[in-house]
């Protein structure tokens, strides 16, 4: 089975789960659903950023050791993402011996190698970003982003950051999918042409962090949050997992999902610490833009965040993940208003694939006594609606799914506004199909019976796909509108996906599994509307 690594970053204790981290939570979890329905074998890895200043500083605020803090976050992001279904395979926390033990190997290896000084810093240092700055990047005296920064002036460790631009920029070039989207890429390397300073990767002045295992100095260091926090996403496998979901220079494995305001860490320190250390690069970095909540920036002081856990609960999980993905393109910035998500929520699951299904199944149901797919009669070829309805559903598959040779496929550079609008225009497609058709008067046409079954199986069908391919979106109601078609083993379609062979035999084997037509006879189970509109 090929393998697939997909983390998202570790969060900082000093917030609790938000709309910006449920989001980039929910994106990689898409994509890990959907490498296991093509039958990769998935890790997925999310996790807590608990060390350096500003955690101290939040822990202080509070009055508890950074321990007893970190440990209470920490348990907040876990059972949010439980109850959001998220399907991680591992927590990681930068708490944990595990991770220690490789964040100390990692200096051990760079220290042996020439790659770490002892020097001095002195310049500015943003606590809330856990950011060093130079004068000339300040903006009024603030950070770009406009957060307060404080003069350091103390010794710390030196990594030889520009000895691997050069290295560096090789590699983003001779690998247009490893920074994306584009334009992020084009930024990165342009940083890359600027003049790089080796960068500061220890602390002297607070002793929240891994300790520097070593004694060139008189003082106490501790490592940088920044140098600790990117390690995670080697120590979280360890020596079981390593070789498998890490993968090789020529079978990289590795995709980051990343905010934008992050991604400068991943695609320049975190190449080069690996550089350093002799290990190969991740595969592909990939930096998502930033939510807006009704047009304002979301902020503590507003008070305007969307809590995940709370906003799911009154208004569905699945309608949530899917807003989240079907306006804005990953790569850009979107803005959420409950207005917009009330909307698409009824146009996309209550208007377009709940009535489908309703109308479709209560068909079936009063026509034809429940049973669908019923053999000898699913044959759909002659009907020229339908026959366009299952070609797109099969380009649909070749155009996002299937491998493109050494490509990234679509979804895998995050194209999922893409693929939903093509499904729900294909669902918009079938409505039409079955409006044009009318059933309703068909069945009341003793000659059109013939006919009747094979738009009921058609719509029947069509439904079936549309399903399984938004499965990774709308898990819950896809697995509820499977089980309603009758297909109780659907579980078995999406586990026979799952056990898909992987390599070159991925696409024939989905294409087949997906085949136009496959379906079981079966009883159809008339139920309540699966989604509620939203007033
Ligand atoms: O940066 N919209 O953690 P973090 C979209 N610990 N994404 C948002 C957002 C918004 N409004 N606000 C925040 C850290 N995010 C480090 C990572 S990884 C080795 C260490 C995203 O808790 C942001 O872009 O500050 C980032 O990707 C993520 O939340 C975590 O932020
Ligand atoms: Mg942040």
């Amino acid at each position: 089975m090929n393998s697939f690594y997909i983390t998202t970053p570790i969060y900082y204790v000093n917030d609790v789960p938000h709309l910006g981290t449920a989001y980039c939570t929910i994106a990689a979890d898409v994509l890990a659903r959907f490498e296991r329905l093509i039958g990769q074998d998935v890790y997925f890895l999310t996790g807590t950023d608990e060390h350096g200043e500003k955690i101290q500083q939040a822990a202080e605020k509070q009055g508890v050791s950074p321990q007893a803090f970190t440990d209470e976050v920490s348990k907040k992001f876990s059972d949010a993402w439980e109850k959001l279904k998220i399907t991680h395979d591992d927590f990681i926390r930068t708490t944990e011996p595990r991770h220690r033990e490789v964040v100390e190997h990692f200096l051990k290896t760079s220290l042996a190698k020439g790659d770490i000084y002892l020097s001095e810093y002195e310049g500015w240092y943003c606590v809330s970003e856990e950011t060093f700055y130079t004068e000339s990047q300040l903006v009024n005296g603030k950070t770009p982003d406009g957060k307060e920064v404080k003069k350091v002036k103390e010794e710390n460790f030196f990594f030889k950051l520009g000895k691997y631009v050069p290295a560096l920029v090789e590699h983003i070039k001779s690998n247009p999918d490893f920074l994306l989207p584009e334009s992020k890429r084009n930024e990165v390397l342009s940083f890359l042409t600027e003049d790089i300073r080796d960068i500061s990767i220890s602390r002297t002045t607070f002793d929240w962090g891994i300790p520097f295992p070593q004694t060139l100095s008189q003082k106490k260091h501790v490592v940088y949050v920044w140098f600790d926090a990117l390690t995670n996403y080697v120590s979280a496998l360890g020596k079981n997992h390593f070789e498998k979901y890490w993968g090789s220079e020529k079978t990289p494995k590795a995709v980051h999902l990343v905010g934008k305001d992050i991604l400068r860490f991943h695609a320049v320190y975190w190449p080069a610490f690996l550089m350093s250390v002799g290990l190969p690069l991740p595969k592909r970095v990939f930096a998502h833009g930033w939510w807006t909540i009704e047009g304002q920036k979301m902020s503590k002081s507003l008070g305007n965040t969307v809590e995940p856990v709370a906003f799911t609960e009154q208004y569905g999980q699945d309608s949530f993940r899917l807003f989240l993905f079907r306006e804005f393109p990953m790569g850009q910035d979107g803005d959420f208003s409950l207005k917009n998500f009330k909307e698409r929520a009824n146009a996309d699951l209550a208007n377009n694939l709940g009535n489908l299904v309703s109308r479709t199944l209560n068909l079936i149901q009063k026509n034809r006594s429940g049973i669908i797919f019923d053999e000898g009669v699913a044959d759909f070829k002659g009907d020229g609606a339908l026959e366009q309805i299952a070609k797109e559903y099969e380009s649909i598959i070749a155009d996002f799914i299937l491998p493109q040779g050494k490509e990234a496929t679509a979804m895998e550079k995050f194209e999922y506004h893409k693929y939903l609008h093509r499904i729900f225009q294909t669902l918009s497609l079938t409505n039409k199909y079955v409006e044009e058709k009318a059933p309703w008067h068909l069945a009341k046409d003793p000659s059109k019976t013939a006919e009747l079954t094979q738009v009921l199986n058609g719509a029947g069908e069509s439904i079936r796909l549309a399903a399984l391919l938004l499965s990774p979106f709308i898990p819950t109601s896809s697995i509820e509108i499977i089980r309603r078609l009758g297909q109780n083993e659907t579980q078995t379609i999406l586990e026979k996906l799952e056990t898909a062979k992987p390599g070159a035999s991925i696409g024939s084997e989905i294409l087949n599994k997906l085949k136009w037509n496959q379906g079981k006879k079966a009883t159809v189970d008339v139920a309540q509307p699966l989604f509620m509109r939203l007033t």
